[in-house]
């Protein structure tokens, strides 16, 4: 099954997901990653593991719709199965949403659908909750609104720094995204 990861930063879901694939917990390929920041992180570590790279300046683009019309290209070219929404930083308009629908999901820092959008982890500090956690979720136009697929929660007291908030919420996603990619692309080769 042909993944292409999206991600603006640093990309450890996007390395999380590499090392499940090499230690055939995911049975998949990263076949491309697509990065709105062409001096992203996440670059260095594709370049690293030979992963097909489209990075783009969308600043380089007259309009969201023409830059996704590139991208529909690229993933098409690349006949890709699924859309791997890692810490990519934007809003998915029609033009990619339509051709990919169902097929396309995202990680979430919060427990949707509290914290949407930017800054989850500081908004749950700063509200006080003591439960958040991580949601994997479908994608549709709005933001961090599409059907739920899997959570998993991470306890917060009064002592939790920020630091060690984001280090649990991440272990916690770099289990729970490849878990959850792989009990869907399973389930759609059964179908
Ligand atoms: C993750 O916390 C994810 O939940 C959010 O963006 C972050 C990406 O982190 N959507 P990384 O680049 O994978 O380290």
């Amino acid at each position: 099954v042909k993944l292409a990861v999206f991600a603006s930063g640093t990309g450890s879901n996007y390395d999380a997901i590499i090392q499940a694939i090499n230690h055939g917990k995911l049975d998949a390929e990263v076949s491309l990653l697509v990065c709105d920041k062409p001096n992203a992180k996440v670059i260095d570590k594709a370049r690293q593991n030979g992963t097909p790279t489209f990075a783009f300046d969308p600043k380089q683009y007259s309009k969201k719709e023409v830059f996704e019309a590139k991208i529909v290209d690229v993933l098409q070219e690349a006949k890709i199965e699924w859309i791997i929404l890692a810490g990519y930083m934007r809003l998915i308009g029609h033009t990619l949403l339509q051709p990919f629908e169902g097929k396309m999901i995202n990680i979430h820092p919060s427990l949707l659908p509290s914290f949407p959008g930017l800054d989850a982890i500081g908004q749950a500090l700063e509200t006080g909750v003591k439960v958040s956690g991580v949601t994997v979720h479908y994608v549709d136009a709005g933001m961090d609104t599409g059907n739920i697929i899997a959570q998993e929660v991470v306890y917060i007291n009064d002592e939790t720094t920020r630091e060690e908030l984001e280090q649990a919420i991440h272990k916690v996603e770099h289990k729970l995204y490849p878990e959850t990619i792989q009990k869907l692309i399973s389930r759609g080769e059964s179908s």
